[in-house]
């Protein structure tokens, strides 16, 4: 089956970590997010893959190249972000005639529940959220417990949500719906494919195929969810150096090239990537990544955190529930305070407005190339900017 991959928005939510590279192309466990997303369609049956590629673009065709896994990718460029079904639009240019998958290329889906989408006929797919009101809520005119719902509508945000079955932005189109992709602009200025998913509901009988897991990676945290996920289905194996009395449990990857050295102690899962370091003396735990190159030094710290490339915490820090760039350097003794005094949930800024994030352990986001000074302390939930640089002792409590 013909697939089309979205990958050419700018991650403005994620921000700082999209300041210089797509939200599709940030890390998972051990590869892209959007690699991820075609894996399970080259699993679940893609035949061709046409990934739409705009901010950023060169970063994602370079790790995809032509053919994938045996499965040949076309690219369309989509030059400006109009809206869903405008990249679509632009992707039917390299669609043959015929029915076609599209994905979401920042969400998780699982296999099994994607292959049934690409197996059936007509069909979205949906997944139930205690919180419809920030996706699109699907319409349904069966019983919300039968397992074949057939949707009759969606809509987009609504304030008061008709079920809770939400929109996971999969969908399986017959081959009438190349035909449909002009649409007018939504409320909010943007041209929805799920306008033209409406389309396909008033002319075909539509499914709604229930997925078991799906995560929508949009907002910083959801990278850690993201990387919880997919180190949750990791086997441990050691290509690295690993020291005799280093402690290893559960599953945790040292990829070739990485040194574990001695008085280390990792709780897997974990992934120790290629040029990394980690100890003397120091205790990894939860679902964490310590990216290329990256290092973990002396009296560190990490829980549940992920360290992109060439992120280095050298000496006698904590960081909790975090997630730190590409070349951010942690002076030593440098804090993350990752839980509220009062237990509430963490908020955060996403795009100036502040947000609850759901989650009670949260500490902080750190864009590309930050630098703190010796024994600065980071507030839970605060997010520091691409290049900002963090005094010796400070006391961080507002974004920067
Ligand atoms: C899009 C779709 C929405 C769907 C969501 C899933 O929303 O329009 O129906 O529920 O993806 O992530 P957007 O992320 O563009 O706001």
């Amino acid at each position: 089956m013909q697939t089309v991959v979205l990958a050419a928005g700018q991650g403005t939510r994620m921000r700082p970590l999209t300041a210089s590279r797509p939200k599709p192309m940030l890390p998972v466990g051990d590869r892209p997010l959007v690699a991820h997303t075609v894996d399970t369609a080259v699993d679940a049956g893609a035949s061709h893959l046409v990934v739409v590629v705009g901010y950023e673009a060169d970063d994602v065709r370079s790790y995809f190249g032509e053919t994938y896994r045996d499965v040949p990718v076309t690219f369309v460029v989509q030059a400006e972000q109009r809206g869903t079904a405008d990249a679509v639009r632009v992707a039917s240019e390299a669609l043959a005639d015929g029915p076609f998958v599209v994905l979401n290329g920042d969400a998780l889906y699982d296999t099994p529940s994607l292959r049934r989408l690409y197996e059936s006929g007509p069909a979205v797919g949906s997944y139930r959220v205690e919180n419809p009101s920030s996706y699109g809520v699907l319409i349904t005119d069966g019983s919300e417990e039968a397992d074949a719902v057939r949707v009759t509508g969606v809509i987009e945000k609504p304030a008061e949500p008709p079920s809770n079955r939400i929109n996971t932005g999969a969908y399986h189109f017959p081959a009438e719906a190349q035909s449909w992709l002009e649409v007018g602009e939504s409320e909010r200025g943007e041209l929805e494919l799920t306008d033209v998913l409406e389309r396909t509901c008033s002319e075909f009988a539509v499914s709604a195929v229930t997925f078991e897991r799906w995560l929508d990676v949009g907002r910083p945290w959801e990278l850690l969810a993201a990387t919880e996920w997919k180190l949750g289905d990791l086997d441990g194996r050691v290509e690295g150096e690993v020291h005799e009395d280093a402690i290893l449990e559960g599953p945790v990857v040292v990829e070739e090239g990485a040194t574990v050295r001695s008085g280390v102690v990792v709780e897997g899962p974990a992934l120790v990537r290629a040029g990394a370091t980690v100890g003397p003396n120091a205790y990894v735990r939860g679902a964490t990544v310590v990216g290329e190159g990256g290092k973990v030094g002396h009296g560190v710290e990490v829980k549940n955190s992920i360290l992109m490339e060439g992120a280095t915490v050298g000496h006698l820090s904590y960081v909790g529930d975090s997630v730190l760039g590409r070349d951010v350097n942690f002076g030593a003794g440098t804090k993350v305070a990752n839980l509220r005094h009062d237990g509430a949930d963490v908020k955060l800024t996403v795009k100036g407005e502040r947000v609850s994030t759901g989650r009670r352990k949260l500490g902080v986001v750190i864009g590309d190339g930050v630098k703190t000074g010796i024994n600065a302390s980071l507030n839970a939930g605060v997010v520091l900017s691409e290049g900002a640089t963090v005094g010796p002792g400070e006391v961080v409590t507002r974004d920067k």
